[in-house]
């Protein structure tokens, strides 16, 4: 089974999921503490992580990955609502604020 780690909110969750695991789906049922998420469809960027390592065992980023998170996908960031987990991985949530790119903010600021 592999083993994820994950940096988030100061603290490091570490555990084994299941061969092919979402960890948006675990934690929704509550098997996957603290991972920061939204809608579980690739469409609010609330999950977006920084691969640490074991980024060779994922998939390439897919369309909705390209079209929410834009060159980022370049610098190793991903939505973790797309990513199905096959192999040991670390990610990080630290001090991730990414704005989707469909969607960016037009408010005034004072
Ligand atoms: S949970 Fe909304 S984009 Fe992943």
């Amino acid at each position: 089974m592999p083993k994820v780690k994950l940096h988030v909110d100061g603290t490091i969750v570490e555990q084994e999921v299941k061969d092919n695991a979402n960890l948006v789906v675990l934690a929704g049922i509550r098997q996957f503490p603290k991972l920061k998420y939204g809608c579980g469809m690739g469409r609010c960027t609330k999950c977006t992580c920084q691969v640490i390592s074991g980024a060779e065992a994922l998939s390439p980023p897919n369309w909705k990955e390209e079209k929410m998170l834009g060159d980022k996908v370049n610098e190793g960031y991903r939505l973790t609502c797309q990513l199905t987990i096959k192999q040991d991985i670390e990610l990080s949530q630290e001090n991730i604020s990414v704005k989707p790119l469909k969607k960016q903010s037009t408010a005034l600021t004072k």
